[in-house]
């Protein structure tokens, strides 16, 4: 059962890209099973850092074959943009293999998107207005158009005349906008994408399962993370998939027992990006401290992102929703100055001690977070490979999430170069 998924533990930005690049020597596919591009994943392969949205962090290495399963929104445009820059770089991306089962993302999800968030104003989700809610919206209204539509011209044009149909009164009823033209939509993405789309489109599913019946290991790979998943994260302030490790299952088409490595990532603090609730948020000098050190923008819409201590009760959830079998942490050089560093062990609601998280949401947004504070190492971590080199305090603080997460820690990264990391448990 060579299966393993790679899954955010928090609220995404994690540095699940690293942690790919480590394992991609032992994969045979990388599939991606959710998202579309909201997603960005910086790798760093060699001397050269790669930012990639859409396609699977797979495509950067030779022996693998990268796969966006049918569970991923794909904007066309975007998919040719990316290819065009990996070719230019020098990456092959002839071995990707696009679900013909995957929903396209078009021009009028983006734009209803942006309208969304106008007019929810101050209660906006902070959405990345890449489109992803309105293709899944079309998706469930059984309104979507999948990529295999693109291969027949009167299917693509019929389906975009009902989704349209159905859409346009939206933007000009609602929204006071001008109508898609259904046509002249089905012109411009047939003449500018369907070259470049077409050969890639397949069956993944015999990809991924001709690989997995050779005992080939298949890496599938999350985008987002545990709290943001459309189920199980901070609803409405979520992205519209799942990106938990249950979310392979039905994004890439597998089984649950085709998975038998579930590796959570985490940082070693925690960030988010747009709005909703956050109980171990930092508003003072060490919050900022940690968005210069950590360079904590977004790869993909350049937001800050908001940062606070480590919350082990989020962790403890993630590691029961998506059924971790271990922890990677990440960035735990980003913590080298400061003098002291804190874990939330558990939450306070309303006078009480909360260990887990609280399933209404309601209380989540009045928990305050209870601290155990830890001494700083004040050592630069970022040459360490081994654990015995890691100073007391820094052993400690591992020691401790570890115990706080009850899943073990097996690796922690020291810096984004391919060499900065160190096994732990
Ligand atoms: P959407 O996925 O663009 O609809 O955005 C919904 C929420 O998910 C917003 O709070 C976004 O900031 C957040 N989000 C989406 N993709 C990412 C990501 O890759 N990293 C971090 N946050 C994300």
């Amino acid at each position: 059962m060579p299966g393993t998924v790679i899954v955010g533990t928090q609220w995404g930005d994690e540095g699940k890209g690293k942690f790919t690049d480590l394992l991609s020597k032992e994969m045979s596919v990388v599939a991606r099973y959710q998202g579309g591009h909201n997603a960005g994943h910086t790798l760093v392969v060699g001397e050269e850092t790669f930012k990639l949205q859409l396609t699977p962090s797979g495509v950067l290495y030779d022996h693998i074959v990268p796969v966006i399963g049918n569970g991923v929104v794909v904007d066309p445009f975007v998919l040719l943009k990316e290819k065009e820059m990996l070719e230019s770089r020098g990456i092959s991306t002839r071995r990707l293999v696009v679900s013909g089962n995957a929903h396209l993302i078009l021009p009028y999800h983006q734009q209803l998107d942006a309208l969304h968030e106008r007019h929810l104003g101050k209660s906006k989700l902070g959405t990345t207005k890449r489109g992803i809610g309105p293709a899944y919206a079309d998706k469930s209204m059984r309104l979507g158009i999948r990529v295999q539509d693109l291969l027949d011209e009167d299917i693509f044009r019929e389906k975009l005349h009902a989704a349209l149909g159905h859409t346009n009164k939206i933007l000009t009823k609602v929204f006071n906008r001008l109508a898609v033209d259904p046509d002249e939509l089905a012109d411009r993405v047939l003449s500018e994408c369907l070259d470049g789309v077409g050969p890639h489109i397949g069956d993944s599913i015999d990809v991924i399962h001709t690989a997995l019946e050779a005992g080939q290991h298949v890496l599938f790979e999350g985008a987002q993370a545990t709290f943001l998943d459309l189920d199980h994260g901070t609803y409405p302030f979520v992205t519209s998939s799942n990106p938990i490790a249950g979310g392979a299952c039905a994004g890439a088409g597998v089984g649950p027992k085709d998975l038998n490595r579930i590796i959570g990532i985490a940082k070693a603090y925690v960030t988010r990006v747009g709005s909703g609730p956050f109980p171990t948020e930092l508003f003072d000098a060490v919050g900022d401290h940690l968005v210069d050190v950590g360079r904590e923008f977004g790869t993909n819409t350049g937001r800050r992102r908001r940062t606070g201590w480590f919350d082990a009760v989020m962790l403890r959830h993630a590691a029961r929703v998506n059924g971790l079998t271990e922890v990677a942490l990440t960035k735990l050089d980003i913590l080298d100055q400061l003098a002291e560093v804190k874990i939330c062990v558990a939450y306070d609601i309303d006078g009480s001690r909360v260990e887990h998280m609280p399933y209404h949401q309601s209380e989540l947004h009045r928990a305050t977070p209870i601290y155990e504070t830890m001494p700083g190492w004040q050592t630069d971590l970022s040459h360490v490979t081994e654990p015995d080199q890691l100073p007391d305090a820094a052993k400690a603080y591992l020691d401790r999430l570890q115990t706080e997460i009850g899943v073990p820690i097996t690796l922690a990264s020291t810096g984004p170069a391919r060499s900065q990391f160190f096994h732990w448990s």
